[in-house]
């Protein structure tokens, strides 16, 4: 009989890795100095706290690299990667004018409610992936669709036309880097493809960068620590690509934004995150009616994040604590699925890729087994809360369905539960592929419950 029930469907980080000693340092040091601790007891600039910005500047300018440094005009602090993305619809995107949002599926389920309170109910598209991240064939095609139904030039907006803001005629919703919940990672040629595309056809990327720093060698004789991105973000090839926002006849907006947060790397319930984008973007984004009216989000927590970020405190926990420990985890529960999952026919996509990444490993089951009940019968029978790929389907479109599919989350849970995860995910597989229980019966029995 099975006992503790295992949980690898939570994308939280580990408790055991959350820099709690150094944020409590930082926040005694922020709050005891009244030329940080006032600003930072007070309502913040639009923009945010303007340090951080800065201190941001230069830390995304040492991991990403691009061309030229990142500044702070082009970033603005916000609450979160979810905070911001309701931001930023709520100023650039326009109820009527706005045609659609498209999604790299399978998608980030959490962010479809938000969407939805922008009034994008019905208007969600799916696109699916292949092994490079969201397929830009098919989005060229849906993009084309949606024109012909609609000319931009026969178009109003519902919303007032504003100076600081303008609204795009699609958004394209994707996590590039280390997908939730593919753990996909979109080449440099698909990336580029995929700005020209939104440039082509007046639409925004919203691009959630949120586990771009989790990454080590998928060979683990390598050393563990990267220090250097994989690839360029959406939003600095946007920057660059043949004049960037500033070309001729471009608005300097720009077509993508980069949406950060401190939740991964350094703990959810800090709120602090940002958004990068073209100047005149970012300004943008800060004039959200709630935050000229309740000034820049996290604005103390932005205080303390901001001495951990400068002293270089932030990027060794990243650098020598998490990576090494979330490889480590990756590297027990893929072997773990190498050892027992694989020869019943289970599969992970980009399993051999040179770097890994994240949070998340995506697997498909057989073809005669579907996720949803696989998912319920892991709970009931084996106490192991998994994923299963419907809820990561696209709402309102049907065209891209992940019946066969679910997502394990390693980060967690500790590293010495998951054979034993895996294991008791074996045994109900096994049961499952012998008929052992018919798939009615696992429709009679309750819903998973919904422990994210
Ligand atoms: C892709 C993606 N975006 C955003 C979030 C939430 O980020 P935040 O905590 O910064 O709101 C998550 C968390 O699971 C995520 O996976």
């Amino acid at each position: 009989m099975v006992s503790e029930p295992i949980n690898l469907i939570r994308g939280w980080p580990s408790t055991s890795l959350l820099p709690t000693q150094h944020l409590s340092r930082a926040a005694q040091a922020a709050l005891a100095d009244p030329t940080v601790a006032f600003p930072g007891m007070l309502y913040g600039p639009d923009e945010g706290y303007a340090p951080l910005r800065d201190t941001l500047g230069d830390w995304l300018t040492a991991f990403y690299q691009p061309e030229q440094p990142i500044v702070r005009e082009r970033i603005t602090i916000t609450g979160g990667a979810s905070q911001n993305l309701g931001c930023l619809l709520q100023v650039f995107t326009d109820p009527v004018y706005t045609k659609d949002v498209i999604f790299a599926a399978p998608a980030y389920m959490l962010a479809f409610r938000i969407f939805e309170d922008n009034a994008f109910s019905g208007k969600m598209r799916a696109v699916p992936e292949d092994d490079d991240g969201l397929d830009t064939v098919r989005l060229r095609k849906v993009l084309e669709e949606s024109e012909k139904c609609c000319p931009r030039h026969e178009a109003t907006t519902y919303k007032p036309s504003r100076p600081y803001a303008k609204y795009y005629r699609h958004v394209i919703y994707c996590v590039p880097t280390f997908s939730n919940p593919s753990s996909r990672t979109m080449p440099l040629h698909r990336r580029i493809e995929l700005v020209k595309l939104a440039r082509e056809f007046d639409a925004l990327i919203v691009s959630d960068d949120v586990y771009d720093f989790l990454q080590w060698p998928a060979d683990s004789s390598k050393p563990s620590s990267l220090t250097k991105a994989l690839f360029p973000r959406l939003v600095d090839i946007d920057r660059f690509l043949d004049g960037g926002s500033d070309r001729a006849g471009a608005d300097g907006f720009g077509n993508a934004t980069s949406s950060g947060s401190f939740s991964k790397i350094c703990g959810p319930g800090i709120r602090v995150g940002w958004a990068e984008g073209s100047a005149k973007f970012a300004h943008g984004v800060s004039q959200a009616g709630t935050s000229c009216s309740g000034g820049a989000p996290s604005q103390l927590t932005s205080t303390y994040m901001d001495i951990l970020v400068k002293e270089g405190t932030l990027s060794r926990h990243i650098f020598e604590t998490l990576q090494p420990a979330y490889a480590a985890r990756h590297k027990t529960l893929v072997s773990a699925i190498e050892d027992y999952l694989w020869p019943l026919g289970v599969t992970l996509p980009q399993s051999n890729r040179r770097v890994m990444g994240g949070y998340f490993l995506w697997m498909t089951l057989p073809d005669t087994v579907k996720a949803v009940d696989f998912a319920k019968r892991c709970q009931e029978e084996a106490q192991v809360i998994v994923a299963p790929g419907n809820i990561f389907e696209v709402p309102g479109d049907n065209s891209v369905k992940f019946e066969h599919s679910i997502r394990l989350t390693f980060s967690w849970i500790d590293e010495d539960i998951m054979v034993e995860a895996v294991k008791r995910i074996r045994a109900v597989l096994e049961s499952c592929l012998n008929g052992e229980r018919p798939v009615e019966a696992c429709k009679q029995a309750e819903t998973v419950q919904n422990p994210y």
